[in-house]
C-alpha cells in the first residue's frame, strides 16, 4: 500500500509537473508561433494566410471557366471568358477574346460607342480602319488602341493568308469618358516592350498596357480614367515563376493561351482556361496587395506555358451594354442606335 502510495504520488506530482510544463510549453508556443507568422485562416477560401509584412496574401480564383471555341462576326471563330452568359461582364471588361480568323472572313464596318478596345496580335496580322482616318496593319506581338468615345466605325480585317491570332478586348470608359473624341494608337512588334520575371531571365514578360513592376509598356488606359489597367503577355519557362502584387483594388482576368499552369496554393489551371480574380470591395479592410505566383507545369511539347493577364480598377457605375455600345443610362442605346443609322459616326473611306 505505503508503496503504492507512494508510487502513485510521485505519478500525481510527475503528472502535475507534465501538466504544468505543457501548458506552459503551449503557452509560450502559441505566442511565439502568433509573433513569428501571424497565421490566420481566410474565412472565404480556407487557406492558410500570413499576416503583414511577413508574407503575401495570395490572389484566390473567385471564378473560373473554360472559353470554348464559338462562331462570330463573319466568320470569325472565337474563345471568350468576359460578355458570355456566365460571365457578361467583369468591371471595366464587357469583352475578352482569343480570336482565330481566317481570310477572307473577319469583322467588317461596325460602329463602337462608350468603350474603348484593344487588339493585341499574336500570329497573322490584323487590318484596322476607322471613320476618323485611323488605320494600320498590326503584326505578331503589335497592339492596337481605339477610344471609342462618341463613336465610330471600324473594321478589322485578316492581312495576309495566313489566320490572324490575338486577343480582342473591350474597355467600359467612365462616365466621365464616354464623350471624348475617338482616337486611334498603334504600337508595332518592335516597340512592345519586353522585360523577364526574374533574374533568371527565362520567364518572358511583354507588357501590352500599363506597367508592370517599373516597367511601362506604350499603352495607356489611365487618360481615359480606367485606373491601374495592365495588359501582359507571358511566357512562363518551368522553375522561374512569374510573380506579381495586384493591388487590392483591382479585379483580374487570367488566360491560359498555351501549356498548364499552377499557382503558389496548388490550383492547375489548363489551356484556354479563363480564370477571374475579384478586388477586395471597397472599404473591406486591410487594403493590401495579393500575390499572383504562377509556374508552369512541364508539357511534352511545350518549352513552356503562355497566359494573358489583364488587371483594372473596376469602375463600379451603371453599364447598359448593347452589342458594340456601352452607355450609362438605358435610354442613351436607342440614341446611340438612331445616331449610326443617320450616319452621325461617320464613313469609312474606301
Ligand atoms: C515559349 O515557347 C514558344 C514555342 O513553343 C517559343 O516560340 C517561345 O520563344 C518560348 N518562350 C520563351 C520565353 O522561352
Amino acid at each position: 500500500m505505503r508503496g503504492t502510495g507512494l508510487h502513485c504520488g510521485m505519478s500525481v506530482a510527475v503528472v502535475a509537473i507534465l501538466v504544468l510544463a505543457c501548458v506552459t510549453v503551449h503557452e509560450n508556443a502559441a505566442t511565439e508561433f502568433e509573433k513569428d507568422l501571424l497565421v490566420e485562416v481566410d474565412d472565404a477560401s480556407g487557406y492558410l494566410i500570413f499576416g503583414e509584412g511577413r508574407a503575401p496574401l495570395f490572389l484566390v480564383p473567385a471564378q473560373r471557366a473554360t472559353a470554348n471555341e464559338q462562331r462570330e462576326g463573319d466568320g470569325a471563330r472565337v474563345r471568350r471568358c468576359v460578355g458570355t452568359q456566365t460571365v457578361r461582364a467583369m468591371d471595366p471588361l464587357l469583352l475578352f477574346d482569343h480570336y482565330h480568323v481566317s481570310p477572307p472572313h473577319g469583322f467588317p464596318p461596325h460602329p463602337h460607342r462608350g468603350q474603348s478596345l484593344l487588339s493585341y496580335q499574336i500570329r497573322g496580322s490584323f487590318k484596322h480602319r476607322d471613320s476618323y482616318g485611323g488605320h494600320a496593319e498590326i503584326f505578331a506581338h503589335g497592339a492596337q488602341k481605339i477610344v471609342a468615345g462618341k463613336g465610330l466605325i471600324h473594321s478589322e480585317m485578316p492581312g495576309a493568308s495566313e489566320p490572324a491570332v490575338g486577343f480582342q478586348i473591350w474597355v467600359n470608359l467612365p462616365m466621365t469618358s464616354k464623350d471624348v473624341e475617338p482616337y486611334y494608337q498603334v504600337v508595332d512588334a518592335a516597340d512592345l516592350v519586353t522585360t523577364f520575371a526574374s533574374s533568371a531571365h527565362h520567364t518572358l514578360v511583354r507588357v501590352v498596357v500599363g506597367k508592370f513592376n517599373e516597367h511601362t509598356g506604350r499603352l495607356s488606359f489611365e487618360p481615359e480614367g480606367n485606373r491601374h489597367t495592365s495588359l501582359l503577355h507571358v511566357d512562363v519557362v518551368p522553375g522561374d515563376a512569374f510573380v506579381w502584387d495586384i493591388p487590392a483594388q483591382c479585379n483580374a482576368l487570367l488566360y491560359v493561351y498555351r501549356g498548364t499552369l499552377v499557382d503558389a496554393l496548388g490550383n492547375t489551371f489548363s489551356e484556354h482556361e479563363c480564370i477571374y480574380f475579384e478586388a477586395q470591395t471597397s472599404g473591406s479592410e486591410p487594403q493590401q496587395t495579393r500575390r499572383l505566383s504562377l509556374d508552369a507545369l512541364e508539357v511534352p511539347g511545350h518549352l513552356n506555358s503562355s497566359f494573358v493577364l489583364f488587371v483594372s480598377e473596376p469602375l463600379r457605375e451603371p453599364v447598359f451594354h448593347y452589342g458594340p455600345f456601352a452607355a450609362s443610362y438605358r435610354h442613351e442605346i436607342n440614341a446611340w442606335i438612331g445616331a449610326y443609322q443617320r450616319g452621325e459616326y461617320g464613313v469609312l473611306a474606301k
